[in-house]
């Protein structure tokens, strides 16, 4: 069922709450592919009834980044969400969220600011005030819908991280589920970005997992100098490239390691041309 309206939601919820059904939320910007997809089966496995929503946030968008070509597929994304076990699917437009268009600034809006620390690194950095749109527009989500799980990607995965901390601060009584990433065959994450790659950018796009790939071998062959393992990066490196970073960050805090252990978490984005992608890998 696809509704656009909140009080469409909180009906349809409420009536599901009164007979004691448990509700999963997966909140999506559409153009859902096969990682959406596992998000999907994942809390219909988990939970009674499972609601998603399709919103490209405009306010996570930063000045000059891609808010306005954003692909927006709900016709496609109705019917994946139909096969992966949906129940109902919520696409709210921009005013319906945000009534004040025209002043979406936090002179005018009440914004959720995630701590500086988890902001002030990996995607944060480049992206300033992407994660106060994200937490912002989460937190209404999670209002609107009030579901007991809420399921996200390992893909985004300083996201998770914060989204995590930001329910536990302000005792949001939701479970926030982390999901594992999902690659192709070729190893590259699956993101609804890569729709902006062509044919041969798809193929430089593969530079990023085989980086992570290749650091995890050296690392479970014995290699725990950070430096060193930077290092091995390069040789994946052609002129189509620019690494934004490389980082080795403690998987539950974020902070810098010094040293590579089982905790840590490699990240990495990089363009492709003007593509922006992301990834990570677990040296566990
Ligand atoms: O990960 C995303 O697609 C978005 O950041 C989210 C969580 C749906 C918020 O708009």
């Amino acid at each position: 069922m696809l509704v656009h309206t909140i009080k469409e939601v909180r009906d349809i919820v409420n009536s599901w709450k009164k007979q004691g059904l448990t509700v999963g939320l997966v909140p999506t910007m559409g153009a859902l592919h096969n990682g959406h997809k596992s998000l999907f089966e994942k809390s219909a496995k988990k939970c009674d009834k499972t609601v998603i929503s399709v919103f490209v946030n405009p306010i996570q968008f930063c000045p000059g980044e891609d808010f306005e070509k954003y692909p927006r597929t709900l016709d496609a994304d109705c019917k994946i969400a139909e096969s992966a076990g949906v129940d109902l699917v919520f696409a709210p437009n921009p005013k319906e969220m945000y009534p004040n268009v025209q002043m979406m600034t936090s002179d005018f809006l009440t914004y959720v600011n995630p701590p500086f620390f988890y902001v002030n690194k990996l995607c944060g950095k480049s992206r300033v005030g992407h994660f106060d749109g994200v937490c912002t527009v989460v937190n209404k989500l999670l209002n609107i819908v009030q579901p007991n799980f809420a399921f996200f990607g390992e893909k985004d995965y300083q996201q998770l991280v914060i989204l995590k901390k930001m329910v536990n601060d302000l005792n949001i009584s939701v479970e926030i589920i982390g999901c594992p990433l999902v690659r192709e065959e070729s190893g590259l994450a699956i993101s609804s970005r890569n729709k902006y790659l062509s044919e041969s950018e798809k193929q430089d796009a593969l530079a990023l997992s085989k980086i992570l790939f290749n650091i995890k071998n050296c690392f479970q062959k014995g290699v725990t100098d950070i430096a060193a393992l930077k290092e091995t990066a390069y040789e994946f490196l052609n002129e189509h490239h620019t690494l934004e970073y490389l980082d080795f960050r403690d998987a539950e805090t974020l902070e810098d390691k010094n040293i590579a252990d089982e905790n840590t978490r490699v990240f990495i984005a990089l363009k492709v041309g003007s593509v922006r992608l992301i990834d990570n890998i677990s040296l566990k």
